[in-house]
């Protein structure tokens, strides 16, 4: 299959790659947090193509992207009052509310369950595209399963080449870690997935959040969100995180690369732009700087990449505080590394 490349500026182009979307074939969009891998949310063997053309597993549900509120009457069962309150202030944006769904939903969308995650994305060609299309559009992250999310066309390509039919290019995704998805359906709203709008920020809107993180499905508790059961996000090297106080951390790594050189392997470490300078690896990545933890969320999955593309046999990475967005990036880098963390 030949994958077209659609600019920005391209209406036409856009209003192509809305009708293929709509008739049943794969379109890779940008959003604010990662591009995504689109389908009519109402054909089933559209949907199905989605998780073949990703190796996804099928117990995986998926998003669904939405340009007005007004679809959600046909999609949900109900709107609580919470869940009202959270779409006022943050859609579009980096959201998903997962809702008690109707029989409207294909099956094949939410793998079975009684709900369905929804969001309405902050970014124009995704909005212009979902409308054009007329259909509401389910939409994971537009990589291989497994690898890291994509944050720019070119990252979409990559992975996705000939197997979807257009690629829509919007540049890079301005927050760069996936929406966060709550659960609205309780008394009390559940992360699911941190992501781009942080507890703190929703806890301002309506006050107590839960969070329910990775960490539970190894005891055997069966994940809310099913999605996150499996490595993700992971560059093809072993990833191991190094936190604790700076200094430390740095000798540490250093003494770790020394380790790892002598045994023959190519190093890369994942630095934050204070140290870079201070490592002896062969590759070292600057994700950004410890001020700007947005900088880094955007830049993280991109940096995962280049290691992949330098080739290198083992990955040592600095943590960062779990306050606002560095919870995001932190889960990342958790499921990138499987959870090897070594505390110095
Ligand atoms: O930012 C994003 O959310 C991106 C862009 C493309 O919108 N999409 C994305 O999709 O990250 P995906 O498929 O990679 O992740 C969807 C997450 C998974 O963890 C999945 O298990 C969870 O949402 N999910 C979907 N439907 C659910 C449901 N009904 N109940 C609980 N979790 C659900
Ligand atoms: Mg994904």
């Amino acid at each position: 299959m030949e994958t077209f490349i659609i600019k920005a500026d391209d209406e036409e182009g856009l209003d192509r790659a809305a009708a293929a979307l709509r008739d049943g074939k794969l379109v890779a969009f940008p959003t604010e947090t990662v591009y995504g891998l689109g389908a009519n949310a109402l054909d089933t063997n559209a949907v199905k193509s989605i998780y073949e053309a990703k190796g996804r597993p099928s117990d995986n549900p998926l998003i669904v992207h939405i340009s007005h509120t007004r679809i959600l009457e046909k999609l949900v069962l109900e709107v609580p009052e919470k869940a009202k309150k959270l779409m006022d202030f943050f859609w579009p944006g980096p959201l998903t509310l997962i809702m008690k769904r109707t029989d409207f939903v294909p099956d094949i969308i939410t793998a079975g369950l009684d709900t369905v995650a929804i969001r309405m994305p902050d970014n124009a060609l995704a909005l212009k595209l979902i409308d054009k299309a007329g259909v509401p559009v389910a939409a994971p992250s537009a990589n291989l399963s497994g690898h890291p999310s994509p944050t720019t066309a070119k990252h979409v390509e990559d992975d996705l080449k000939g197997r979807v039919e257009y690629i829509i290019d919007g540049g890079p995704c301005n927050v760069g870690v996936e929406s966060t998805v709550l659960d609205v359906t309780g008394e009390i709203p559940v992360i699911l997935r941190p992501g781009g709008v942080t507890r703190e920020m929703l806890e301002k809107i309506v006050g107590k959040v839960e969070s329910d993180l990775v960490i539970k499905i190894e005891d055997g508790q069966k994940p809310r969100s099913p999605g996150m059961k499996y490595r993700h996000y992971s560059p093809r090297a072993e990833m191991y995180l190094v936190s604790g106080e700076s200094d430390k951390v740095v000798i540490e790594i250093n003494e770790l690369t020394e380790k790892s050189k002598e045994k023959g392997l190519k190093v890369g470490v994942l630095s934050t732009e204070e140290n870079m300078h201070r490592y002896i690896a062969d590759i070292i990545i600057s994700v950004g700087s410890v001020d700007t933890p947005e900088d880094i969320a955007a830049n993280l999955f991109d940096s995962l990449r280049k290691f992949d593309e330098n080739n290198v046999d083992i990955i040592y990475s600095e943590t960062i505080s779990e306050e606002g967005i560095g919870k995001a990036v932190m889960n990342r880098l958790m499921k990138a590394s499987s959870g090897k963390i070594i505390k110095v």
